[in-house]
Formats: C-alpha cells, sequence, structure tokens
C-alpha cells in the first residue's frame, strides 16, 4: 500500500543536484545542499501527514542500522524512515553481536555489505569511525552510502539538518529554507566541548546567516575554539576578535559566505534579543575529570527557565536535541509547554528528514 499523488517531479528534481555519496559532517555542506534537504523533507512530511504514509521509493534496498553506541530518537527514525521508503531494514546490537568474539568494526560493515546491504547508518562512541567504514567501502569501489549518526564528540549532521528543518518550517510552513535564518540570532548553551550536536548545528546555523552565539562554563567550551580557528585560518578563512566585556566573538569569514560565530562565558549577552535558544545535554559520559561543581549549581548558572526567556524576542522558541536531563539543562515545566519548546517536533522532524537522506543517497540506485 503506498501514498498516492507522491510529488516524484520535485523529488526528481532534488536528486538531479545531489552528488554526495556520503553524510559524514556538515563542514562543507553548500546552501544548495542545505536547501535540496529541506524541501525534500518538506514533500515527505506531507507523505507523513496522509493515511498512507509509505511510498516505494527505496523497494529493494537495504539500509543496515549500525548503532555501536546507544540511542533512542536517531535509531527509531531512521529505521522508520527507511521502512516508509520500503527499503529492507538490517538492526545491529553490539551487545548480541559478534564484536563480542573480536570481530573488527570494519570487519563486521564488510559481513552487512556482503549481505547486499547499500546504505550503512552508523553511530559510534569515537569520532571518525563513519568516516573509516566509508573510506573502505569506497577502497572496494563498492556504491554503499554511510551515513553519520553521530560519532563521539565530532558530529551529528542528520540531528542538525532535522533541528534546521524545525526552525525554517516554522518561519515558512510552506517553503522551508536556508534563507529564512539570515540575520537571526541563536544561542546554543551548554556542554559545547562534548558535543557533537553543537558542532554539526554550528555549521548548518552560520551557513545560513544567522549569528551564532555559544554559551557555557568555561570548562565546557572547546579551548576557546583555538584550533578550529586556527584551521580555519591555515585554510585561508578571515577571523576577526572582537571584545564584549568579558566575552569573546570570533567572525569566520570563509570565501563564498560570511559565519557569525560567537562565544560566551555568561548567559544572558547570548541569550539577549535571541529568537531561538538551543540547549544541549549535560554529556557525563564523556567528562574525564570533575568540570562542574555540581548540577545544581549549573542549572543555576545556565539553566534555561522560563524566567530567562524574559531576555529574548517574546516569540523565542527553544530547542533540545535529547534526550534530555529534566531540571538540569532546562525546566521541567518550560520543556513541556508548547509555547516555547519544539522538542516534540524535533523528533517528528526527524522521521521526514531522515527520509529525505536515504532517498536522496538512495535513489540513483534504484
Ligand atoms: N538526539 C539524539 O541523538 O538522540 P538519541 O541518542 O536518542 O539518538
Amino acid at each position: 500500500m503506498y501514498a498516492e499523488g507522491v510529488p516524484f517531479s520535485a523529488f526528481g528534481m532534488a536528486t538531479s543536484i545531489w552528488t554526495r555519496h556520503h553524510i559524514l559532517s556538515l563542514a562543507d555542506f553548500t546552501p544548495l545542499e542545505y536547501d535540496t534537504v529541506l524541501q525534500t523533507a518538506s514533500s515527505f512530511r506531507e507523505v507523513l501527514s496522509r493515511r498512507t504514509k509509505k511510498v516505494p521509493t527505496l523497494q529493494g534496498q537495504v539500509v543496515a542500522n549500525l548503532f555501536f553506541e546507544s540511542s533512542t530518537r536517531t535509531r527509531s527514525s531512521f529505521e522508520l524512515a527507511a521502512k516508509r521508503l520500503s527499503a529492507d531494514t538490517l538492526n545491529f546490537t553490539p551487545g548480541t553481536s559478534s564484536l563480542s568474539k573480536g570481530e573488527t568494526i570494519l570487519d563486521t560493515a564488510k559481513t552487512y555489505l556482503a549481505m547486499g546491504t547499500d546504505m550503512m547508518v552508523i553511530r559510534h562512541r569515537e569520532a571518525g569511525v563513519p568516516q573509516a567504514i566509508a573510506n573502505e567501502m569506497d577502497r572496494l569501489g563498492v556504491r554503499v552510502g554511510v551515513l553519520n549518526a553521530g560519532d563521539g564528540q565530532h558530529e551529528h549532521p542528520s540531528q542538525a539538518l532535522l533541528d534546521l528543518f524545525t526552525i525554517c518550517t516554522l518561519l515558512d510552513p510552506a517553503y522551508p529554507r536556508l534563507d529564512l535564518l539570515k540575520d537571526k540570532k541563536i544561542a546554543i548553551v551548554g556542554d559545547i566541548l562534548h558535543s557533537r550536536v553543537a558542532r554539526s548545528n554550528i555549521w548548518s546555523l552560520t551557513a545560513s546567516g544567522a549569528e551564532v552565539h555559544l554559551a557555557g562554563p568555561p570548562t565546557l567550551l572547546p579551548q576557546l575554539f583555538a584550533n578550529f580557528v586556527k584551521e580555519k585560518k591555515d585554510k585561508g578563512f578571515k577571523i576577526k576578535n572582537k571584545s564584549d566585556e568579558s566575552d569573546s566573538a570570533f567572525i569566520l569569514s570563509p570565501l563564498s559566505f560570511q559565519r557569525k560565530l560567537f562565544l560566551h562565558w555568561s548567559l544572558a549577552p547570548a541569550l539577549k534579543d535571541a529568537d531561538f535558544v538551543m540547549t544541549l545535554r549535560l554529556q557525563k559520559e564523556r567528562m574525564t575529570s570533575h568540570l562542574l561543581p555540581s548540577l545544581r549549581e549549573y542549572h543555576q548558572q545556565f539553566g534555561i527557565t522560563r524566567d530567562r526567556l524574559k531576555l529574548c524576542k517574546p516569540e523565542v522558541k527553544v530547542l533540545h536535541p535529547g534526550p534530555v536531563n529534566r531540571g538540569v539543562e532546562i525546566s521541567s515545566d518550560l520543556m513541556d509547554d508548547p509555547q516555547f519548546s519544539l522538542i516534540s517536533q524535533q523528533v517528528t522532524s526527524g522521521v521526514a528528514v531522515r527520509m529525505a537522506l536515504l532517498y536522496l543517497m538512495g535513489s540513483g540506485k534504484n
């Protein structure tokens, strides 16, 4: 049973401009690629609103979810997205797999390849594992697409794309697109240091022309982004330092468009007149030393509450990638308040966005 009247012509146009074989990072995503994902996801969102929510697009293809680290949202939504596109899905659970008998990760990936897998969705606690598997697939000369579903502290591209889709859909439900965010102010608050979600969001949100303000305790901000800034400088990016009382700001200007990124080690300047506030989970599993006095103190200084939102624009919205430590990063009542919270919409957006990614990567094969 399939949904009728799927706008295949719009989808066809999207795939004709899509050349990316793997999705591992958003660092080099172009505005055209962001808009292609947004508009394809928008078409799938419409499909998902129908009584029959399934399309035959990836019939006969196999999508393997190789999650070496735990997940609720990402894993389930990639699985549902693949099923809505009529792909066959394989799910891997490390605890009951042959990893426990000493099989390597690359050999595990090659085992799934031998079963006819067309796309691999990879999550791993170490940065670089999806890239290593993609390199191996390329070396073998097979046309298997690899999607990074979160690797260590590095990146979580599909999360940032669903965050972007959630925001742009709110701003224009009929035509979500990147330039809707131009000159908006977006605060990303909390454990930036350990957050792959923040890293991917920095790429996507700064590509839109938004001002991105990072705020957190100094111990949870990446060494003033020193390495990040140096790396960009080495690649020819212009860097402008600007002092703002106790805060620092960097404006990175790549050749084609400006990226506006600011750092604050107090909350108020980041929240002032913000259009959107994205708060992040404290990644306790990645903290190797005592980086915070206590969760209570963290909440007092950086927790997002109704009271603190008074600093923002009146129509401000709050995002959180989940899972949430209620009462730590965000007050429990605010998290459940539909006037401010986009957390449920983020989860809903995840299915349409992941359908778009699987579709764009897989449709060339059928
Ligand atoms: N946001 C996110 O990646 O959630 P999960 O760990 O539940 O997949």
